[in-house]
């Protein structure tokens, strides 16, 4: 497959068109917003994204929906959780022939709690969709752009669509992508950890070490074991690239936007002055509203969660959250 198209060139879709035309692929970008497409196209750069990073010449961005829904069999959906439904819904009025769908979101949909698959057979007719795979582990854009070593999973109900797309996205250079069938788990994974990056930035901004972090990894990893098990995951997924490597990048890098909107606010910020201050999406403030919300229909504890939702949604001290989460009742690890 020679032609790759890509809903949203923002800092993750941008620096996946760059991976694609370095696997000689031929991209095209759509995106709804003019100083973005201009730029890819004049520039070759996405500055407000990607600060100096230099794009390949040979990525063309359109408004086109149409005309970049033509180019290929294979749609990337790269934009944030929160607009699928409404880049679906678009897309669903000019779709005519079948597609494989390959989601690179990470989020849940709010008030319904789905994951980007389930919203995509929502949307779209079932007879125009061939494939559904979610390309997700710990990879930050600024660090792929600049071809620095990253490894990621392409998690599909169907094996071969799985390794399509790993095929398609691997290369030698830096670029290594693994298969999984536990779709559910890729999901889930990926979107679940943003809300430990959110917890990762407060305890930095409260000034506490790398002890408490770690204890916050470990016991936020058992929390999305809990929630993504009881939905149908498996737990070698959340061991893997998708549920620990994700976490782990999340929670420790200071290009996660998740990580740096929870440092604002244990500095001080409340919720809508650090998101002020953020450029692009922080998926993790809606997904943990819907992880609040599913952890209380799967009758899940999830303690970590929790303080996190109250902080963000109830303005409640980051301190007296660590306080209650530290005065829970002694119990086994085990
Ligand atoms: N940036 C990363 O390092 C990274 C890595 C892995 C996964 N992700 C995930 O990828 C998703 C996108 O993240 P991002 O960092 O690229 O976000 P971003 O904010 O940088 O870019 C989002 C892009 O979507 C476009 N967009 C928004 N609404 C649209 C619409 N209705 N129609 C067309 N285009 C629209 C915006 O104009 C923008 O260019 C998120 O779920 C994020 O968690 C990001």
């Amino acid at each position: 497959m020679k032609n790759i198209a890509i809903i949203g060139g923002g800092s993750w879709g941008s620096a996946l068109a760059n991976l694609l035309v370095d696997n000689n692929k031929n991209v095209i970008i759509y995106d709804n917003d003019k100083a973005t497409i201009d730029e890819i196209n004049q520039f070759h750069t996405n500055k407000s994204k990607l600060n100096e990073a230099k794009l390949n010449k040979e990525i063309v961005a359109s408004n086109d929906l149409t005309k970049v829904l033509n180019h290929s069999k294979i749609i990337v959906l790269a934009v944030p959780t929160s607009v699928t439904r409404i880049v679906l819904e678009d897309i669903r009025q000019v779709l005519t022939e079948e597609k494989i769908f390959c989601n690179v979101a990470k989020g849940l949909e709010l008030k319904t709690n789905k994951r980007v698959s389930e919203i995509v057979y929502d949307v779209i007719d079932k007879d125009l969709i061939s494939g559904f795979v979610s390309l997700s582990g710990p990879s930050h854009a600024e660090e792929v752009v600049v071809r620095k070593l990253t490894s990621i999973v392409a998690a599909s109900e169907n094996i071969n669509h799985a390794k399509l797309i790993q095929e398609i996205f691997s290369n030698t250079d830096y670029f290594r992508v693994y298969t999984s069938t536990d779709l559910i788990g890729a999901e889930l994974g990926g979107s679940l950890k943003n809300i430990y990056a959110i917890a990762s930035g407060m305890l930095d901004g409260l000034g506490y070490g790398i002890n408490a972090k770690s204890a916050l990894i470990t016991r936020g990893l058992i929390e999305m074991k809990r929630i993504a098990i009881k939905l149908g995951a498996q737990e070698e997924t959340l061991n893997g690239l998708v549920g620990v490597g994700d976490l782990i990048v999340t929670c420790m890098s200071r290009f996660s936007r998740n990580y740096s909107a929870g440092l604002l606010i244990g500095e001080g910020d409340d919720l809508k002055t650090s998101l002020s201050k953020m450029t692009m999406v922080v998926e993790g403030v809606k997904t943990c509203k819907t992880a609040y919300f599913l952890a209380r229909e799967l009758k899940i504890q999830t303690p970590i969660i929790d303080a996190v939702y109250n902080v963000l949604f109830r303005e409640i001290e980051p301190k007296i959250e660590i306080a209650k989460l530290m005065a829970r009742d002694l119990k086994s690890e085990q």
